[in-house]
């Protein structure tokens, strides 16, 4: 579903409100495939340049690194605040409830934030019962104050369809999935948005892996960007929430520098036409 966004400049300051009534950036940074000391580095450049959210993953192990260049930077400015950043990670296997609820208290020691913003089941993976007693175990963490979001990632229709019928008190306020013109994933995004989860959209750049394709060269010529910058500002109207990462600073910059252009609708139409199910890392969506 694509929208006019004309009024839409689209900031690292820009918000987009959850099904919960709370609010997070459009853009975030994402920290896949950083070892510590490079995480470290990236969020400091991000936070630096106006990112107010990082996504990392209890599998990522730099969840310490990334809490701990937020907390630096929040203590060498103290007109930001803690509530200003938000920070999102994920659990790494649904399991029992206990075991799942530790892991979320773990993960807020371990970025020593105090509490986490975002926190998402990282696959279907594990069955049905794994996954509704894993999803319980972030219902009461964020009853507890460990969590203030909770969501899902690489879920397909049927893993959203069952916890919606399930006797969950929350409904998950996003699902992150592999979205770029790539990958489009059109039914899936489609009815994330009718049930008003939003689509936090990873690997939003097709991990690199496209950014000299012809017609993305050939738009980002037209409207005078970068071929990442045209990826990302196709996810943004798309109303997905991108988490684009890099260890570069330049690139960090780039890769937010999207409010100055707009891309019309029939090239939204163009670049929706370049899917070829592209699956840049693993691909959860459908499993049992
Ligand atoms: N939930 C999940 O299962 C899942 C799976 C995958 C990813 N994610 C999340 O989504 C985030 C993004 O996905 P991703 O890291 O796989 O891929 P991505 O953001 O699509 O692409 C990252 C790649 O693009 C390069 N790059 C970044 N900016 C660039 C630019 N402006 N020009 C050219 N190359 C550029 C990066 O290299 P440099 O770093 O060298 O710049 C890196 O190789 C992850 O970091 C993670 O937070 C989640």
């Amino acid at each position: 579903m694509w929208k006019s966004m004309a009024d839409q400049s689209y900031t690292l300051a820009s918000r987009i409100t959850l099904n919960n009534g709370l609010s997070m950036p459009r853009i975030h940074l994402g920290v896949y495939l950083m070892n510590g000391s490079e995480a470290t580095t990236a969020v400091k450049h991000a936070l630096e340049a106006g990112y107010r959210a990082v996504d990392s993953a209890q599998m990522y192990h730099n969840e310490k690194q990334v809490g701990k260049s937020i907390s630096e930077y929040l203590k060498a400015h103290p007109d930001i605040k803690r509530e200003d950043i938000h920070y999102t990670t994920k659990l790494a296997s649904n399991s029992d409830y206990a075991r799942a609820r530790r892991s979320i208290s773990q993960s807020v020691k371990e970025c020593g934030l105090g509490y986490i913003d975002l926190f998402l089941l990282h696959s279907p993976y594990g069955g049905k019962q794994a996954r509704l007693d894993s999803w319980r175990a972030v219902e009461d963490a964020i009853k507890d104050g460990e969590v203030k979001i909770g969501g899902v990632s690489n879920y397909g229709e049927k893993h959203l369809d069952e916890l919606l019928a399930s006797n969950a008190r929350i409904k998950p306020a996003v699902n992150q999935i592999e979205v770029h013109p790539f990958n489009t994933r059109s039914n899936l995004t489609a009815y994330c948005q009718e049930k008003d989860i939003v689509v936090e959209a990873y690997a939003p750049l097709a991990r690199a892996l496209r950014m000299k394709h012809p017609s993305i060269v050939s738009l980002a010529k037209k409207y005078g960007c970068t071929s990442g910058q045209l990826m990302v500002r196709w996810s943004l109207q798309h109303g997905f929430v991108p988490l684009p990462k890099s260890v570069r600073k330049e690139r960090i910059v780039e890769n937010s520098q999207v409010g100055g252009f707009e891309i019309s609708g029939e090239d939204i139409k163009t670049m929706d036409g370049l899917d070829e199910y592209l699956v840049t890392d693993w691909d959860p969506v459908d499993a049992d």
